[in-house]
């Protein structure tokens, strides 16, 4: 679980990741939600550099279910943050799902259903929603207006959410080899896992996301994921 953001389209304050939600922090409810799926054995976050002792005291003070967690420093980009928590899952787990701390609220049919299309066979599983907005690709100018250069059928579009499931094998060599291209001053990091493998020739497939697994981003998401919180609080004691 990479959790190392600093969040700064969430206004200022903490890391994105202690921020609360229904007075508990994101990534606390982020890691409850893995921790949900018995698929999940081992959950390990990716803190920021400066608050691993912090994260740890957080995680130790809220019941986990009794899922093994463990907490790793994280970097400078959420793909190197991705790489170091890899690094520290033991040899033996075969099948790796990453989740962004900054997705508190996924049901935990979400996290089972990306697993179980992973042990199905898929070496990259990534869960998705149709769009509502009709979207643009622009020339990026901003404060300006920006040209717009064409818009893509909505109908063949959809937004990715986490978690986004792996063979273990499969995410390892596409970080080892992005960390070898970015030594060599190559390719930008990219903003999601299945993205790594898609560039270097893999085969990803989509199983359906959830509207509860967005990414809470701006403040806007936050007063959101308080409404969904309170609902689920007064209707299945969540
Ligand atoms: O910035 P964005 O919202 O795309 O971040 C997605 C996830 O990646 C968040 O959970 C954030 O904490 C994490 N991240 C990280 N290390 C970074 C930057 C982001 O773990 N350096």
């Amino acid at each position: 679980m990479p959790a190392a953001g600093r969040g700064e389209r969430l206004g200022p304050g903490a890391p994105k990741a202690l921020r609360e939600l229904g007075g508990v922090p994101l990534l606390v409810h982020a890691v409850r939600a893995l921790a949900r799926s018995r698929a999940v054995g081992l959950v390990v976050v990716a803190a920021p550099a400066d608050g691993v002792a912090e994260v740890v005291g957080l995680l130790d003070s809220h019941g986990l279910d009794g899922k093994d967690v463990r907490v790793v420093a994280g970097g400078a980009t959420r793909q190197e943050s991705v790489r170091l928590g890899l690094a520290a899952i033991p040899s033996e787990v075969e099948i790796v799902l990453v989740h962004d701390a900054a997705r508190p609220l996924v049901p935990v049919e979400v996290v089972d259903a990306v697993a179980a299309a992973v042990r199905a066979g898929a070496e990259a599983v990534v869960p998705a929603v149709p769009l509502a907005d009709t979207v643009k690709r622009v020339e990026p100018n901003p404060g300006l207006p920006e040209p717009v250069l064409d818009t893509p059928d909505r109908a063949t579009l959809r937004a990715v959410q986490t978690p986004q499931g792996f063979r273990r094998e499969t995410l390892a060599e596409v970080h080892a080899r992005a960390l070898a291209e970015e030594a060599r001053g190559g390719l930008p990091p990219v903003t999601d896992d299945a993205g790594l493998v898609e560039r270097f020739g893999g085969r990803v497939v989509v199983v359906p996301g959830h509207e509860e697994a967005f990414k809470v981003t701006r403040p806007l998401d936050l007063v959101l994921a308080e409404a969904v919180l309170a609902r689920r609080r007064a209707s299945d004691g969540y």
